[in-house]
């Protein structure tokens, strides 16, 4: 859905989106495609890519928002799916988070011996929960699905993994609607994404700005030593207020938020998928991945890729 289509839809422009947002353009799942049929396919282009098979994955752990339905989990769709029985299957809730809250706790099932080859996916229909009449949020969001396979190693892949929230700021970004609270907007279609914009930018630069320092310091590492950094796809001037603080000149920054909106727990493995298909990022190269979002939630991980 491009720019142009969103100004027949609402009052806004497509210079006003490019500006404030840097999006051009942002993908809508299909009337009955569903968050798990996305990621579905990304697991399986994951499973390629790695040349995994899916007898040896023994962990899988989705991060999503927007799962299919209220229970089974979208990762228990999916085991059945991919016709895989048995091994732990669950979703992590932590909106834009998701992914690196998910990807921080197969860290740790592998760290212990409990697993030995994760399948990690962030996957959202966010345009499901948007409300398509409401400017200040309907251009920023998009659908979609990444994944990863994380597997045990000898040498170290995660350096290390930050995780936070704080559900103080549960005001400026929710859907006030669910099943337990407000379930008559959650019925009859009504629940959709509320958030004071300004107020979360100003929070997300700072937040952002603190977690990459943390992240350095943690691992003794100065800003020259990150080859790439692949953040949450939000809004550019975000991003670039993150890459200033790291000293990173754009082209080392992973940008697809033109081309995929927001799209939530998604964003970070569509960014990562995309630079490691296209040959920008190559093995051995350090990354910095983080993201912020709704509860307040936010989070970094270092790699060697
Ligand atoms: O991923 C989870 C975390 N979420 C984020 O990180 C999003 C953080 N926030 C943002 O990215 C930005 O705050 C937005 C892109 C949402 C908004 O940009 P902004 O520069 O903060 O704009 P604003 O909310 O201060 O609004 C400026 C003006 C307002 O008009 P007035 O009051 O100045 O007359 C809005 O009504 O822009 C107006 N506006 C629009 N105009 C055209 C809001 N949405 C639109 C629109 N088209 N779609």
């Amino acid at each position: 859905m491009t720019n142009a289509e969103l100004e027949r839809m609402v009052d806004t422009t497509d210079e006003w989106i490019k500006a404030r947002t840097g999006i051009s353009e942002r993908h809508i799942a299909a009337e009955g495609e569903t968050t798990c049929d996305m990621a579905e396919q990304a697991a399986r282009r994951a499973m390629e890519a790695a040349n995994v098979s899916l007898d040896q994955i023994d962990l899988i752990i989705i991060g999503t928002t927007t799962p299919d339905v209220i229970f089974p989990s979208t990762a228990c769709l999916l085991q059945k799916k991919l016709d895989i029985h048995g091994c732990p299957a669950f979703d992590i809730q932590a909106v834009c988070t998701g992914f690196i809250y998910a990807l921080t706790i197969a860290e740790k099932f592998i760290q212990t011996g409990s697993a030995k080859t994760a399948l990690v996916i962030g996957a959202e229909t966010m345009s499901r929960i948007i409300d398509w009449t409401d400017r200040s949020t309907c251009v920023l969001f998009g659908d979609g699905a990444g994944a990863v396979i994380l597997q045990a190693g000898d040498e170290p892949g995660i350096l290390s993994s930050h995780i936070y929230a704080d559900g103080e700021y549960e005001d400026l970004l929710n859907v006030p609607a669910g099943i337990s609270h407000n379930s008559e907007r959650f019925k009859d279609g009504t629940a959709f994404v509320e958030m004071q914009g300004n107020e979360v930018f100003k929070v997300a630069v700072n937040t952002l700005g603190r977690i990459v320092d943390e992240t350095l310091a943690h691992n003794k590492l100065g800003k020259k030593d990150i080859d790439w950094l692949v953040p949450h796809q939000a809004n550019t001037r975000i991003i670039s207020a993150t890459a200033k603080k790291l000293d990173m000149p754009m082209n080392k920054v992973v940008l697809t938020v033109d081309k995929h909106g927001n799209t939530s727990a998604a964003s970070v493995p569509l960014a990562l998928d995309t630079a490691v298909r296209d040959g920008r990022i190559k093995r051995g190269d350090t990354l910095l991945l983080e993201a912020f979002g709704g509860g307040f939630t936010w989070g970094a991980t270092l790699i060697n890729y």
